[in-house]
Order: structure tokens, then C-alpha cells, then sequence
């Protein structure tokens, strides 16, 4: 077991998978429930993710100037406020406030664990931040940048089939991630089974930004060629009504949306 991922913390993350492995592999400071059988990349925009150049520029170059002029830089979010939105959503706290929920949040596709650490800052003590994703180069980055003291532990596992027990978090994020899935649908399954009722999910995604039939079947042709979905803007919020969400919301950027909602209390 690595010093990063110290045997407390492991039993903690243990705690709330569906099927703990009996030899658990925390080898690269992360638990890796992938192992070197893992498929190959299917897509292309999931084989950049999984190079090891993209998480050294990710968070500080990538993601700043891509997602912002997504979100329609100047006006839109920047990323400190997206990180607020983001916990304001999930019903968290922020850094600085005294009182912070001691909640157990689930980062999906959390990449080098730049909002995952956003999360863990507004969560209390007894409070955990899982950031689970499937690229190794993604992951190390991540258990790097992170503080070592952080209530924040990552896992290798696939986001289309989390590999969590039903009810197992308080809180959901997903972003920057569902239209890499190939299959984004069952994706919002796993990540609805694994909230507690009353529990809460925000994604950010990417919006297709006219709803004209051309657009669509640009949108289409792109899914093809790279594998990236554009998401129109009634998809994710029907999806999360569909499966039962309530208090639904939804902000639109050019590129982009943010949906939340809350898991049905029963
Ligand atoms: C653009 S990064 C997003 C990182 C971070 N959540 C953010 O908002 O900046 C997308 C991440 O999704 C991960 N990913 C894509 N498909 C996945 C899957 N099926 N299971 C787990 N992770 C996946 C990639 O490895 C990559 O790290």
C-alpha cells in the first residue's frame, strides 16, 4: 500500500464499493479496480485523454481556455465559479466557512482532480471526495496535485459501470466527461443508483447551441468521427426527469449547460 493512500483511508473508499477486491491494488497511490486488462481507448477524444502529454497542460491551459470560451468567455462562468456553482448545487460549503458538511461526493471522470479538490474544499471532516476516472496518466497527475492530508481518494474504474453500492454518496458531479461516454445514458444510470434519495448531481456538458436539423446532424457526424456527443437542451434535464430527479436546473452557455437536480427522496 502507498503512502498516499494510507490502509484507513482505503477501508474508507473499500466501504462503499459494490464488490471490494480481495487484494486491493493502491500501488499507484489510487485504487485501480481496471487493472492492465483494461480496453483500449474506444474513441478518439478518449484516446487524448488517455496520453500522458494532455494532464500536464490539462488543468492549467486546456481546461481554463477550452471550457471558458465554451461557456462563452467573458460572460459565462470561469472556473472559480464554476467550482462555486458547482458546490452550491451539490449543497456543499465553500473555503473559508466554518460549517461544512461532513458529505461523501463522488467526482465521475475526474481527470488530474481539478474539481475534486474544488469539492473537498467544501466538505467537513468526516467528509470524503472520491474522483474516479479510467486514465492512468489522468490519475497520477491527480494523487500528484493532491495533498496527501486531503479527505480526497481516487479510483481507476469505468464511469459507465461505477463500481459503487447503491446509495453509497450524498452528491454527484460530472464534469467536463458525459459526452465522452459511449454510452452517456447508463452513465446517468450508475451515477442516479449510486446517490442517496434526497441526494444531489450536477453535470456539465456540452450543448449543441441551435436546434436546427443541421446542427444535429453535424452533431452527429462529430459523435461518429471522434466520439464526442453535443447534447441538446432538453436531453439532460429529461434524462434526470425521467429518472425520477426533482428541483431540476439548468444553465445554458453557448457550448455548454450545467443541469442539477435532486434524487427522489424515495
Ligand atoms: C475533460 S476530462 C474532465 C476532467 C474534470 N472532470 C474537469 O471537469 O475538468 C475527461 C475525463 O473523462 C475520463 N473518462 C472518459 N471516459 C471515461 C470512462 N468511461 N470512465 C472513466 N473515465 C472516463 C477521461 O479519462 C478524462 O480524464
Amino acid at each position: 500500500m502507498s503512502e498516499s493512500m494510507a490502509p484507513a483511508t482505503a477501508d474508507r473508499v473499500l466501504d462503499l464499493l459494490r464488490e471490494p477486491p480481495g487484494t486491493p491494488d493502491v500501488s499507484a497511490g489510487y485504487l485501480d479496480l481496471l487493472g492492465p486488462s483494461a480496453k483500449a481507448p474506444p474513441s478518439l477524444a478518449q484516446s487524448v485523454m488517455e496520453s500522458t502529454f494532455l494532464p500536464r497542460i490539462y488543468e492549467k491551459v486546456w481546461r481554463p481556455v477550452g471550457f471558458n470560451l465554451a461557456k462563452g468567455w467573458p460572460l459565462g462562468p470561469d472556473t472559480a465559479e464554476e467550482h462555486a456553482m458547482a458546490r452550491d448545487w451539490l449543497g456543499l460549503s465553500h473555503p473559508g466557512y466554518a460549517a461544512r458538511p461532513p458529505a461523501t461526493v463522488l467526482d465521475v471522470a475526474c481527470g488530474p482532480g481539478n474539481v475534486t479538490r474544488a469539492l473537498a474544499a467544501g466538505i467537513g471532516p468526516e467528509g470524503l471526495v472520491v474522483g474516479l476516472d479510467a486514465s492512468e496518466s489522468m490519475l497520477a497527475r491527480a494523487v500528484a496535485d493532491t495533498d496527501p492530508g486531503a479527505d480526497v481518494r481516487y479510483v481507476r474504474g469505468d464511469a459507465v459501470d461505477l463500481p459503487f453500492r447503491d446509495g453509497a454518496f450524498d452528491a454527484v458531479c460530472c464534469f467536463g466527461a458525459l459526452y465522452l461516454f459511449d454510452d452517456p445514458w447508463t452513465a446517468v444510470d450508475g451515477m442516479t443508483r449510486v446517490l442517496k434519495p434526497g441526494g444531489r448531481l450536477v453535470i456539465l456538458t456540452s450543448r449543441r447551441p441551435a436546434p436546427l436539423p443541421s446542427a444535429r446532424l453535424g452533431g452527429e457526424l462529430l459523435r461518429r468521427a471522434t466520439g464526442f456527443t453535443v447534447f441538446g437542451d432538453r436531453e439532460v434535464t429529461e434524462a434526470l426527469a425521467d429518472r425520477g430527479f426533482t428541483a431540476i436546473r439548468q444553465r445554458r452557455y453557448p457550448l455548454m449547460q450545467v443541469v442539477g437536480g435532486s434524487r427522489s427522496p424515495r
